[in-house]
């Protein structure tokens, strides 16, 4: 199945897109960026993870080789299919996650945590904090805020073999829409989302809502934090 995606006057046969906007073709693609090596010392060795929005396992295949016992949820089936089989998939929204498991570890990476709708925000990690066990750790990824603030039309950089740019960008207050194109061999996919710049205090603000307190930073984008229960 593909998908017909229009870039001002072409259109870029992207495949099977996801309800977030993500181009599964392009998730398959993407190279592992290390993410797991930067926050695998806040996680014990062996724990249990659960992996929110795990795409097609990008991060998953690395969580697994370190020994860790991965659930993986999505809601998009063809993303799912492609995670390693050693993990437990769930097809669900995060927001109406309801396991009666609790985990070591809550995931929350690919800047999910900019969603802009404020209350979706909320109801997503409130689901992260009840599926984490009380000594447990959440670990999130947002947005570089100043990056978001300012980044405009043109190219942006390379993720390994392939480039980067921005084809539009516009902002209201604090949400920006943006269109990213990603060209590399052997496609061209087009990812449009509409978040919101999340700074220290906005984060801290935010994760309180969702029953978080005691943020800290691994570097500018990496968090972590623990229940309101546990200010370990
Ligand atoms: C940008 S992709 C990143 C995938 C993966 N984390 C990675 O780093 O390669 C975001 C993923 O989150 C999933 N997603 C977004 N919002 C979601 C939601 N509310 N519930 C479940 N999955 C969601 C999308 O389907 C997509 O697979």
């Amino acid at each position: 199945m593909s998908h017909k995606v229009t870039a001002g006057p072409r259109a870029i046969d992207s495949g099977p897109v996801t309800r977030d906007g993500s181009p599964v073709d392009l998730y398959l693609r993407l190279p592992y960026l290390g993410e797991v090596e930067l926050i695998s010392a806040e996680i014990p060795n062996g724990a249990s993870v659960l992996e929110m929005g795990c795409g097609v396992g990008r991060m998953t295949k690395e969580l697994l080789a370190k020994g860790y016992y991965v659930t993986a949820i999505d809601n998009s089936p063809e993303m799912l299919a492609h995670v390693p089989p050693a993990t437990t998939t769930i097809c669900s929204n995060i927001e109406d996650l309801e396991l009666k498991e609790s985990f070591d570890a809550v995931l929350l990476a690919s800047n999910l945590i900019n969603v802009a709708d404020d209350g979706l925000r909320t109801a997503q990690l409130k689901a992260c904090r009840r599926h984490l066990k009380a000594a447990g750790r959440l670990l999130f990824e947002r947005y570089d805020p100043t990056w978001l603030s300012t980044v405009e039309v043109g190219r942006i950089g390379t993720i390994g073999d392939i480039e980067l740019f921005a084809d539009g960008v516009s902002r209201r207050g604090t949400k920006v829409q943006i269109c990213l194109r990603y060209e590399g061999p052997p496609g061209r996919w087009l990812q449009h989302s509409t978040v919101s710049v999340l700074d220290d205090e906005a984060v801290a603000a935010c994760l309180s809502s969702g029953g978080f307190s005691n943020v800290w930073w691994i570097n500018r984008t990496w968090g972590a934090a623990t229940g309101v229960d546990n200010a370990a």
